[in-house]
């Protein structure tokens, strides 16, 4: 009976310790209900988001800060990573694909939950992609797509229709000079060789003014997606050629250095040589209200709470589109002057 009442004794304390503790969690979940946002608070398996609670690590390896559009992009992740309350790991490539490449090796080493890229250039990413799936890393490509066959290697490329705003710009021409009687003499800035913006650009421009035998593109050549190298390509253009009817710049940047070439040649832009450009950052919508640029194709910098809602959707196990495409529009020189004031980049 000793024994038995020992046992009884050494149960009732094991059951009381138990219901203490029982209760003692109760309490605190529901101290913590009354404290704070009940939402952050419930538990996972109540609404099947498995993020709640938990901070996500994203890795982000950015192209560099060769534009205006990429300033705006990258304040746009930084700022919506914060407010998702997202750990960001960001990585600036100097417009280098060896260090993308680095950038994407060092996320996979420290484990992040997601890794996101820009890609500098469209080839030559199968190898790393393939480390990031094998490690089990997920990855989405925004602003700028990759050329891989292999679709599995990303889940989502986020970002702008770049051969669209190609035709966009071409469409704008074709009208301007459906009439034409004479060849209308095009220049062309690239811009990064080998990139998705560059090569699509190029393309959907060229298929939609094909069809006008007077529109003709005399020069195309590189300016890097830079303001320096759009003023220094131009330079070389304007030597070379002497008439220059229209600039097509494969961004505003390039445009805005172009303007300063045009300018120091004694010629207006705008009038003596129509611009179109690409990308609706600030400075471009500038010269556009003053008639230095003729029509301008937006591009969307601003991807950062899209991405990272994708990002949690991937997180959290949820289907995401393989592809998520940026809506976007045109300004001509009037449009942009009544879009300036509340232009947010
Ligand atoms: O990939 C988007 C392009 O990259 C923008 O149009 C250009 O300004 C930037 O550098």
């Amino acid at each position: 009976m000793k024994k038995i009442g020992k046992m009884g004794a050494a149960l009732l304390l094991t059951l009381s310790m138990a219901m203490l503790g029982a209760c003692g969690n109760s309490n605190d979940g529901n101290t913590a209900a009354k404290n704070g946002n009940s939402a952050t608070q419930a538990p996972a398996a109540d609404n099947g988001d498995k993020t709640e609670g938990k901070s996500i690590t994203l890795g982000f390896s950015q192209v560099g800060a060769e534009s205006g559009w990429r300033s705006a992009n990258t304040k746009s992740i930084q700022d919506s990573a914060k407010e998702a309350g997202y750990t960001l790991k960001f990585s600036d490539a100097q417009q280098k694909q060896e260090n993308q490449i680095k950038a994407l090796r060092s996320f996979i080493q420290q484990k992040v939950d997601v890794i996101s890229f820009s890609p500098v250039v469209e080839s030559g990413w199968d190898t790393v992609l393939k480390e990031a799936k094998a490690a089990g890393i997920p990855v989405v490509l925004t602003d700028r797509a990759v050329d891989s066959k292999d679709t599995s290697l990303y889940v989502t490329f986020l970002g702008s229709d770049f051969v669209e705003e190609g035709r966009k710009a071409g469409q704008w021409l074709t009208e301007q000079y459906k009439d034409a009687a004479e060849d209308v003499n095009i220049v062309e800035l690239q811009g990064t060789t080998g990139s998705a913006p560059a090569n699509d650009r190029m393309s959907g421009f060229a298929e939609v003014i094909k069809d006008n035998p007077h529109l003709k593109i005399i020069a195309s050549q590189t300016g890097d997606f830079t303001r320096a190298k759009g003023k220094e390509v131009m330079q070389a253009f304007l030597k070379a050629n002497k008439d220059i009817d229209v600039l097509y710049a494969h961004n505003d940047d390039m445009a805005l250095g172009a303007i300063q070439a045009i300018e120091a040649a004694g010629l207006k832009p705008g009038q003596d040589i129509k611009i179109i450009s690409v990308d609706a950052v600030k400075d471009g919508m500038q010269a556009a209200s003053e008639g230095k640029i003729n029509f301008i194709v937006e591009c969307n910098p601003l991807l950062g709470s899209q991405l990272m809602q994708v990002v949690k959707d991937i997180v959290d196990g949820k289907a995401v589109e393989p592809r998520i495409v940026t809506e976007e529009t045109t300004f001509t020189s009037e449009q942009a002057k009544e879009a300036l004031p509340s232009r947010e980049y």
